[in-house]
């Protein structure tokens, strides 16, 4: 399959190197574009671009697009899910609005402990059926690799149960899928007060099983208040690395918990959500690989405090956006509202908020090698909006889907 996009008005994100690093601090700023560009993909990958008239002859290709008034962009790279779930939440969204806090309703046996009972009695084949909409429904909106976890198991079979309906995800979907096994999500009621077992079983029963069916990518831990301590979340990344499984953690979302100093030290590819972050937070991550990503859907959606990003980036730190996708704190994987709310929010320039929800969300997913630039070489999965003027159309016009066609594997 050979593809021509001609007359795009604006090409972005062109990157004739993948940058090894992530785009950090000021330099999250540029945003590299091509004005009245062409572009072309041989079998999955991108093949070649440049500017003016595609002059080399047409007839080779399988589908010419004329993308006049149009930008063609990498898809996003939505770096942080929990899109694998049994039905939904929205009893609880009502006691949310009447003044409930997301813990108040979790220590009810709500939350994540009403999505694990309900998974519970949830097959594969209706798990693989409810998530592979929400697929359809994310790729509706743009977004061309996606990573899932686990974690509404909250017990060894339950949760190899989601993690093998996430690689049934990954060979039947056209998206690029990462997978993340998150059994330290939350302590299920039959351990309660017995915290410490629980940890002992994720270690013991879950991590070997799940190794050895090699169902994960990454680990993850909820190292937070009321959650998961610190020394829990160290015993079960030490654990878990052992395995060779990369670790990327919720941290700081209800409290300066030491998860973001403690992903550090793992070499987390990822510390995620971060609403409180201060100084000693930002100090740790600076210099290191682990990419700052924020999920401000899940602020937006619990009317939590905002991560101090400004900050973060002016002190010269990357960071990344990612959907949050799951029932309880962020119910839609449509990452152009997150790009909107990077920018409405946390007062990222439109630059910077589409650098952080497609190079620096692929690194923070693993995938920034194979995608989130257009790179010659890189996966052809693009974007084709509907005719907009420009780039920063894009956040300005929240809540509007702008994406006319999505490319996904030059297809
Ligand atoms: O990322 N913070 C922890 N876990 C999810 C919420 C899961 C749920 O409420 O179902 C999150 O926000
Ligand atoms: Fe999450």
């Amino acid at each position: 399959m050979k593809l021509l996009i001609k007359n795009i008005s604006q090409l972005l994100q062109v990157r004739d190197e993948s940058p090894e690093f992530p785009v950090s601090g000021a330099k999250m700023r540029a945003l590299p574009l091509l004005e009245n560009a062409w572009l072309t993909t041989n079998n999955n990958l991108i093949e070649d671009y440049g500017i003016g008239l595609f002059s080399f002859g047409e007839s080779e290709f399988d589908e010419i697009i004329d993308a006049s008034g149009r930008i063609v962009m990498p898809a996003w790279c939505d770096s942080h899910t929990h899109l694998v779930y049994a039905g939904s939440r929205e009893i609880e969204f009502i006691d949310k609005i009447k003044g409930l806090s997301y813990e108040e309703i979790f220590e009810r046996g709500g939350g994540i402990l009403n999505s694990s009972a309900l998974l519970h009695l949830t097959s594969e084949a209706d798990l693989l059926t409810q998530a592979s909409a929400r697929l359809e429904e994310i790729i509706s909106y743009g977004t061309g690799a996606v990573e899932i976890k686990s974690g509404y198991g909250l017990n060894v079979e339950d949760e190899l149960k989601m993690l093998r309906v996430i690689r049934k995800l990954k060979e039947i979907s056209p998206l690029t899928i990462k997978s993340t096994f998150l059994g330290a999500h939350a302590v299920p009621l039959n351990y309660k007060g017995n915290q410490g077992a629980y940890v002992d079983m994720v270690i013991n029963e879950m991590l070997p099983e799940v190794a050895r069916e090699k169902l994960a990518d990454y680990i993850d831990v909820f190292c937070d208040k009321g959650f998961f301590t610190v020394d829990e979340t160290d015993r079960i990344l030490n654990a878990a690395v052992a395995y060779g499984l990369i670790p990327k953690i919720h941290a700081n979302e209800l409290d300066y918990s030491g998860g973001i100093q403690l992903g550090v030290k793992y070499k987390a590819l990822s510390v995620d959500h971060l609403e409180f972050t201060g100084d000693d937070e930002i100090a740790a991550l600076l210099g290191s690989g682990t990419m700052p990503t924020l999920l401000p859907g899940a602020a937006f959606f619990l009317n939590m405090q905002w991560a101090p990003v400004r900050k973060m980036i002016d002190a010269g730190l990357a960071v990344a956006m990612a959907s949050d996708f799951n029932p309880g704190s962020s119910p839609s994987g449509n990452m152009q509202f997150i790009l909107s709310l990077g920018c409405i929010k946390f007062r990222m320039l439109p630059e910077e908020a589409i650098n952080a929800v497609t190079i620096n969300s692929a690194y923070a997913m693993g995938v920034s090698d194979t995608l989130g630039s257009i790179t010659r070489g890189k996966i052809a999965n693009l974007i084709i909006t509907k005719p907009i003027s420009c780039y920063e159309y894009l956040p300005y016009s929240y809540g509007n889907n702008k994406v006319e066609r999505l490319i996904l594997n030059g297809i």
